[in-house]
């Protein structure tokens, strides 16, 4: 099989699980080019592979001798980054969220189906087996007409996590704070299980305990789906640790929920059990990050490969910044945010 080459833009924290994936995918992936503004992070993640080189300059990998680029930089730097690789016919996996705002969502999904490429967007804990299990069951119909979901977090992110970074808890940078960072997996998650569009938000928001940045460091909303569904969301990240994430999906013949990434399942007819995640990924970093970072990854090599649909690609990733914008404007308005809205660019919803 002919190695995809490929480039890493982006070596901060996160850039360790892909460190690791590309080790695993030695077979599959050529790694050219790692790139960081902060060139040492480049020259550290450069030295793990032969002939790859580190430059400060991501425009230097566009040049031709790439296929692939994955972006892990700062939120507001994703659009930027991806719709460039984009127009030089790369295909481009980045970092949850794609963006901080819906337009520049918007076109990156449109540079995407003009230039003929591939657009994905990790949500890696929709890999997990137990969440793939329970999504199967609810489009199977076994749960009925699902009527309720609520997801519940409560991380703990201390001041110095928001002092040591320089785009972390600002608006223009990162886009919010605890929704956009830290709950758009259980949102996308949530989401993607009720399997309907968002009809309107109404919500409410505060920093309550992280004077040093101005986001969003507790939230909660009520988001009503087409289908009827009521999907209630609780987000905190001033909490003392970092607690399983929880949710839970109401149907009219059962529930199912996740703990974290442990799947459980009650049913009317047929008891509880719970599903563990027996096939491990690959993991660096904190554990909170998960495993299934190199599923996502595979299964995106694959599509590219094989010239299939990406599996979470640009219109996939940008329901759940649909929603966390909705919040924003919710909350920020304080009114009822009907589907679609416009996304408003200003200094009053940031
Ligand atoms: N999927 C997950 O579970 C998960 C977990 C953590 C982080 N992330 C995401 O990964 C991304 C990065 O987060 P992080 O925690 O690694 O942040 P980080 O600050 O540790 O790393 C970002 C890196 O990007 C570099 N950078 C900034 N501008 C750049 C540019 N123009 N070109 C090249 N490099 C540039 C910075 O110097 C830094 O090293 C974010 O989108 C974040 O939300 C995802």
């Amino acid at each position: 099989m002919k190695r995809l080459r490929i480039a890493m833009i982006g070596c901060g924290r996160i850039s360790q699980v892909y460190k690791e994936s590309f080790k695993h995918l030695e077979d599959q992936v050529e790694v050219k080019y790692a790139v960081d503004v902060k060139l040492d992070r480049a020259k550290a993640f450069a030295e793990e592979f032969k002939g790859c080189i580190a430059t400060d300059d991501y425009r230097s990998c566009l040049q031709g001798d790439v296929d692939l680029v994955h972006i892990a930089t700062p939120h507001h730097m994703h659009p930027m980054i991806a719709t460039e690789a984009m127009k030089h016919k790369i295909h481009v996996l980045t970092e949850k969220p794609m963006s901080i705002h819906l337009q520049d969502a918007d076109q990156m999904i449109q540079v995407a189906k003009e230039e003929g490429v591939k657009l994905g967007v990790i949500f890696q804990t929709r890999y997990v087996e137990g969440y793939k299990t329970i999504k199967n069951m609810i489009r199977e119909g076994k749960l009925g007409k699902i009527i309720g979901a609520r997801s519940y977090l409560s991380w703990d992110r201390s001041d110095d996590y928001y002092k040591q970074s320089d785009w972390k808890g600002s608006w223009d940078k990162e886009g919010g704070g605890v929704l956009i960072d830290q709950a758009i997996h259980s949102i996308d998650r949530v989401q993607d299980l009720i399997g309907d569009e968002v009809d309107w938000i109404e919500a409410s928001m505060q920093n309550r305990n992280h004077k040093v940045v101005d986001v969003e460091d507790v939230a909660e909303a009520f988001v009503q789906f087409k289908n009827g569904c009521m999907y209630q969301l609780y987000a905190c990240n001033c909490y003392s640790y970092d607690a399983p994430i929880q949710i839970e999906i109401v149907g009219e013949k059962g529930k199912v929920g996740l703990i974290q990434d442990l799947a459980w399942v009650r049913l009317e007819d047929d008891g509880y059990y719970e599903i563990e995640d027996e096939r491990k990924g690959v993991t660096a970093g904190p554990s909170y990050w998960g495993y299934s970072h190199i599923m996502q990854i595979q299964d995106f090599y694959h599509a590219v490969r094989e010239n299939e649909k990406v599996i979470i690609d640009g219109i996939e990733g940008r329901k759940a910044l649909e929603i966390i914008r909705g919040i924003y404007h919710a909350a920020t308005l304080n009114k009822r945010i009907a589907f679609p809205f416009e996304d408003l660019k200003d200094a009053l919803i940031q």
